[in-house]
């Protein structure tokens, strides 16, 4: 007994002197901060906070029902990806951008908003649209400066990584729904991918004038898989393959982008998670990844839950929803459960060269 109650306290202390060392060499000096811009798959609650409808919220049961015991305004029943990323960058949880009172944005921030695009007329006047979100990192680096200093500050953001996911609701904007079926709208696909890609590469170019050099993007899941979709054609049985297939040539357009922006501008390094390839492998084969179901949602109404109604806000009370939000890869009918974040974040964080090019999340924390 004695034996063991050292064994531990000798352990605990190690731990802690491993600590105090990595805090003395690293902290507050050497940390790289976290940045997050982007739509609901980033989203942590800055939608809780600005004029819109609950169609664009998750703050109300039963999101957040699994981890955090409350609905934080995550688009999930537990933690979406940068919560994630950000305990595997020993980073602590990031704070959404307008969290109430004075928050600490020495370790970054969250600005992503559910619903928002790159381009300004996705969801106008309901989200913070991509240029927005980085019109407020503008301010969060005034507010470092006085807080730090200016040269601090200037190093601080060149360590730092800028993780995006932008474009799905864009391409959500070329849907034509109508008596609960689906097509596309007639316009030129590959000038719409060309718009996206633009304005996102503006976004971009306006973060690294401000210091940043460390990009890392999410690109854009094959959309007509979520169950929201899905229904939408054939009862669900297939994905809706034509707004997916927008999704990849977005997809190669900004494999092409980053290369370019790497030859233009000095010092810029990347790593490009393909979002596309991680979801599909899960939904396609749930059970190699510890999912009972891949097509359907945990909390909905419908064929898969595909129908969005989870938490009755939505103008209908009624809706499904399921005993183990872990067995699924969607929580509800177009977000994914804090399971399958988990699991896509340790790919983005550690995966091979398959699912993240040049390389991984790490990787570029480390450059
Ligand atoms: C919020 O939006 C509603 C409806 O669009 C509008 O009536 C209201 O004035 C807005 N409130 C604020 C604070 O902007
Ligand atoms: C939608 O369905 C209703 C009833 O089934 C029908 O009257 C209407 O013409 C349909 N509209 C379109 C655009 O197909
Ligand atoms: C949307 O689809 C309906 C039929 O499903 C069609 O009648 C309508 O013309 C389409 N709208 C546009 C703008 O293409
Ligand atoms: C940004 O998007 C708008 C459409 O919203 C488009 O007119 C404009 O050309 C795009 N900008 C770039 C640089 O592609
Ligand atoms: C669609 O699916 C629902 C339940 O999944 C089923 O009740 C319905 O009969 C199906 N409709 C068709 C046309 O197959
Ligand atoms: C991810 O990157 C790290 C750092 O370069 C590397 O050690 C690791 O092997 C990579 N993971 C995979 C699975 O390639
Ligand atoms: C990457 O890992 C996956 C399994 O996670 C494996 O199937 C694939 O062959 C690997 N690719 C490379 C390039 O090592």
């Amino acid at each position: 007994m004695d034996g063991l109650m050292f064994l531990l306290v000798l352990s605990l202390s190690s731990v802690l002197i491993i600590q105090t060392s990595e805090a003395q060499i690293c902290l507050p000096k050497k940390h790289a901060s976290l940045f997050i811009f982007g739509d609901s798959l980033f989203d942590i609650g800055n939608n809780n906070y600005i004029n819109t409808t609950t169609s664009y919220q998750a703050n109300y049961p039963p999101y957040g029902e699994t981890l955090f015991k409350y609905p934080s305004g995550r688009f999930s029943d537990g933690r979406m990806i940068p919560d994630i990323i950000a305990e595997l960058a020993k980073l602590p949880l990031l704070p959404p951008y307008f969290h109430p009172g004075n928050p600490d944005f020495t370790y970054g921030v969250n600005f992503a908003s559910g619903g928002s695009g790159a381009l300004l007329q996705t969801a106008q006047g309901y989200v913070i649209d991509l240029h927005t979100q980085v019109k407020y990192f503008k301010n969060v680096k005034k507010i470092l400066r006085e807080k730090i200093g200016e040269e601090e500050a200037e190093e601080l953001l060149k360590r730092s990584v800028y993780f995006l996911s932008v474009g799905s609701n864009d391409y959500g904007e070329l849907l034509n729904v109508t008596n609960s079926t689906v097509s596309l709208l007639p316009v030129d696909k590959q000038q719409f991918v060309g718009f996206v890609i633009g304005n996102l590469t503006n976004a971009i170019k306006e973060i690294y004038e401000q210091g940043g050099r460390k990009f890392g993007f999410l690109n854009v899941g094959p959309i007509g898989c979520s169950p929201s979709i899905r229904i939408l054609k054939n009862n669900g049985s297939t994905c809706f393959d034509e707004i997916s297939a927008v999704a990849r040539l977005h997809n190669i357009e900004l494999s092409k982008m980053t290369l370019k922006l790497k030859k233009q501008l000095n010092g810029f390094k990347y790593s490009v998670h393909d979002f596309y390839s991680s979801l599909s492998q899960v939904v396609t084969y749930p059970s190699k990844y510890g999912f009972k179901g891949g097509s359907g949602g945990c909390c909905g109404s419908g064929p898969y839950r595909g129908e969005d109604t989870c938490g009755g806000n939505k103008g209908i009370k009624e809706y499904e929803l399921c005993q183990n939000p872990n067995d699924y890869v969607f929580f509800d009918s177009h977000h994914p459960s804090d399971k399958a974040c988990e699991h896509f974040a340790h790919l983005i964080w550690n995966g091979n060269y398959t699912f993240n090019k040049p390389y991984n999340l790490s990787k570029l924390f480390q450059l």
